[in-house]
């Protein structure tokens, strides 16, 4: 490791999906800006993110965002000590942009190039606002493109104990708010509706996975609703659509917390943390929090606005990465199927 005496400052970029964001982050912990340009409203009226239209967005803000985030910080580009940038995985046109944009930015200031893994960056936003939080621990990391329960063995140091094997947890959520007519993006709507819903009003599948049991199935759960509204239709019964809801909201939760804590208890680990946009949902947050509180495991959660893609959590985990001596070369380039650990 490198000394860590002087104070090291990480202006952090990240495009993957449908946020343009930037941030200054010094020493991994301390956020000095983060500026999120959010495209939501612009793929809302297609019902899901467009990959081109994201693409295009991200040309259009980068520069701003990022000239932003310094100005924010009330820093120089000089001032940096190295300019970090999510490489994948995510949609590569979008990652391009970023990674493309890092690149000419740390060239031109002569500065290191730190590329990282967009979920580590989610698992690190939990460092933001813990201040005390140290590997070992398990964390969720349930997003709209995964959905994974990791071992966060050291900084940079990864073990997946499950994954979903179809269906991330907000895609489900995604797909289900479109198929009761709640739109783009689901998550945050489903919630919102379920508050005025029944949770028990039906029962949907909660799937098992024979050969892991950590391993996840959503598409299995998304079909059930989507059956469950057709034979409403057919019979000409109307549909409660609070109530499909939040039935669908705690299916998936459960699973979530049950898998959570049957790797909290075999690991015997003591620490346990959630992060990506799902982990903003409440029921989540106060299911695990109970289920924690009851396994004797200190439970760690982001804020929202670090759940969701933001670029402090980009230059959180470059930080931890710096310190580690990892440096990219000008080669680096977008990995949209980039896996977790492998560099
Ligand atoms: O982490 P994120 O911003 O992007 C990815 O890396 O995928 O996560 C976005 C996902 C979407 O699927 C969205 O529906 C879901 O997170 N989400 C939620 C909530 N807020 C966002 N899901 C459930 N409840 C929420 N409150
Ligand atoms: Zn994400």
């Amino acid at each position: 490791m490198e000394s860590t005496e002087k104070d090291v400052v990480i202006l952090a970029v990240e495009s993957s999906c449908d946020e343009t964001a930037a941030a200054v982050v010094k020493n991994g912990r301390e956020v000095l800006s983060n500026i999120i340009s959010s495209q939501i409203e612009l793929h809302t009226q297609y019902g899901g993110v467009v990959p081109e239209i994201a693409s295009r967005k991200h040309i259009e803000k980068i520069n701003q965002v990022m000239e932003e985030a310094l100005s924010e910080a009330h820093m120089t580009l000089d001032e940096m000590d190295a300019i970090a940038v999510t490489y994948g995985p995510g949609l590569v046109g979008a990652l391009l942009v970023g990674v493309a944009a890092a690149k000419a930015v740390a060239y031109a200031a002569g500065k290191p190039l730190i590329g990282v893994h967009h979920i580590e960056g989610h698992i690190s936003a939990n460092y933001i606002e813990n201040k005390e939080l140290k590997p070992p621990f398990l964390c969720l990391v349930v997003s709209g493109g995964h959905t994974h329960l990791v071992r966060v063995e050291d900084y940079g140091v990864y073990k997946i104990v499950g994954r979903t094997r179809d269906d991330a947890a907000g895609e489900a959520f995604d797909k289900v708010a479109r198929a009761i007519g709640l739109g783009y993006p689901g998550g945050p709507k489903i919630e919102k509706v379920s508050r005025e819903g029944n949770a028990d009003a039906i029962v949907f599948p909660r799937a098992k996975i024979a050969e892991n049991p950590y391993d996840f199935s959503f598409s299995g759960v998304k079909s059930a609703v989507l059956n469950f509204i057709n034979g409403c239709k057919m019979k000409d019964i109307p549909v409660v659509q609070a109530d499909v809801a939040a039935s669908f909201q705690k299916a998936v939760t459960d699973v979530l917390i049950e898998h959570a804590m049957m790797a909290v208890k075999e690991f015997q680990i003591d620490k346990f943390a959630i992060a990506g946009g799902v982990a903003s949902n409440n029921t989540l947050r106060t299911g695990m929090q109970e289920a924690c509180k009851k396994a004797g495991v200190e439970f760690y959660y982001p804020s929202p606005v670090f759940c969701t893609d933001n670029a402090a959590m980009i230059g959180t985990a470059a930080y931890y990465e710096y310190l580690a001596g990892r440096r990219d070369g000008w080669d680096l380039n977008a990995v949209p199927n980039l896996k977790l650990g492998e560099r």
